[in-house]
């Protein structure tokens, strides 16, 4: 491993002042090269499987604003979408899929799952190859239960009612759709390391509609079992969880999933997460709609931040992803911050 890729060092533990820094969703509709090259691409799918544009939008936001990591252009879909099971994309309405019968699950399709991601290999392949030394890259895939509520539904909702009914009523398939994912994240994380990821994130951006039951049941045991397949092959990769709405239970998720980095969403109180750095590197947590407004909102978030994590192990990042109505401008306001702010 390099020994000039800042993130690296503080998911050891490490701290580092100015912080390492990216954003969630860095690549995407607020950057103009973003959209020229979308235009160019077909549908969305065929964006995150086209290696030279994924390269390319994967790059814009390195190349604008020289961010410490890097992470792959792709989707959390693509798993399901590997798996045989009908994704698209439509303008403004986001991810749609036929929604899976219990049924269904059984016959879910791992044949041609890694044929079917090896142009996603291939991109992280040549990022490696092409990326600064110093910038880390990052692999991803979504959690479990967050894909399984893509998959039941068949689109987003607000409080993921459908899969929650369907791991009620429905249990042992449930559990086995579960365990189909797990299975597949690992492998799937795994080539990704394989080709040249440095670090992975686990998205599990609907944590926060479960109760205490279903959060231990759903979240952290496929979370957990992913993490112990990745780390018996790459022990030395660092794994960082991000259990969107996990609040109280941000602690015991660390403790019971063993992910190397915590990804804390805006409403994780400072002094929260001042103590959750006490396990190891926590990654956020700026509101993305202070980004949106700039200003006072923008400097006040950061500055907060910086004061009260800035002396433990922190990437700066925000506390989900960039909005696309997002300024530009107001992107480079807060890099500006981050790298000349002192203790
Ligand atoms: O962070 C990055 O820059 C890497 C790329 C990335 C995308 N999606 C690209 C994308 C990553 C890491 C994701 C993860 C993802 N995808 C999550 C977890 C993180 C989160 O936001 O909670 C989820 C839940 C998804 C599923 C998904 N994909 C949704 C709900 C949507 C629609 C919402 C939207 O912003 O349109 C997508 C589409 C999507 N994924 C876009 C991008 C850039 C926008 C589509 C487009 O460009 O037309």
């Amino acid at each position: 491993m390099p020994e000039n890729r800042i993130m690296l060092d503080v998911l050891r533990g490490e701290a580092r002042f100015p912080p390492p820094l990216w954003m969630m969703r860095q690549a995407g509709r607020y950057l103009p090269e973003y959209r020229e090259t979308r235009k160019r691409a077909g549908s969305f799918l065929d964006l995150c499987y086209n290696p030279d544009l994924a390269v390319e939008v994967t790059l814009q936001p390195i190349e604008r604003f020289g961010f410490d990591a890097s992470i792959l252009f792709s989707d959390i879909l693509v798993v399901p979408h590997a798996l045989g099971r009908d994704v698209r994309f439509e303008e403004g309405r986001g991810p749609l899929l036929t929604p899976i019968t219990a049924a269904e699950i059984s016959a879910l399709n791992s044949e041609t799952f890694h044929v079917n991601l090896e142009p996603v290999y291939e991109t992280v392949r040549r990022l490696r190859a092409k990326l600064p030394d110093e910038t880390t890259l990052i692999g991803f895939c979504g959690a479990p239960w967050t894909v399984a509520t893509y998959m039941i539904a068949g689109h987003g909702t607000p409080d993921q009612a459908p899969a929650r009914l369907f791991a009620y009523r429905e249990p042992a398939a449930f559990q086995q759709l579960l365990k189909v994912l797990a299975i597949h994240s690992a492998a799937y994380l795994i080539r990704q390391i394989e080709a040249g990821a440095d670090v992975v994130q686990i998205f599990d951006s609907w944590s926060g509609v479960l109760d205490d039951a279903s959060f231990e049941a759903f979240c952290v045991a496929p979370v957990a079992e992913i993490v112990g397949k990745v780390r018996a092959v790459h022990p030395d990769v660092p794994i960082i969880g991000f259990p969107k709405g996990a609040g109280a239970r941000y602690q015991t998720y660390r403790e019971k999933t063993g992910v190397t980095g915590l990804g804390i969403d805006w409403t994780v109180p400072l002094d929260a997460a001042k103590a959750l750095q006490a396990g190891g590197a926590v990654q956020g947590n700026l509101d993305p709609l202070r980004l949106v407004a700039g200003g006072t909102a923008l400097s006040d978030g950061v500055d907060a931040i910086l004061k009260a994590l800035g002396d433990g192990p922190l990437i700066f990042n925000l506390g989900h992803g960039i909005t696309p109505e997002t300024p530009v401008a107001h992107v480079e306001a807060m890099v500006k911050q981050v790298r000349s702010a002192t203790r």
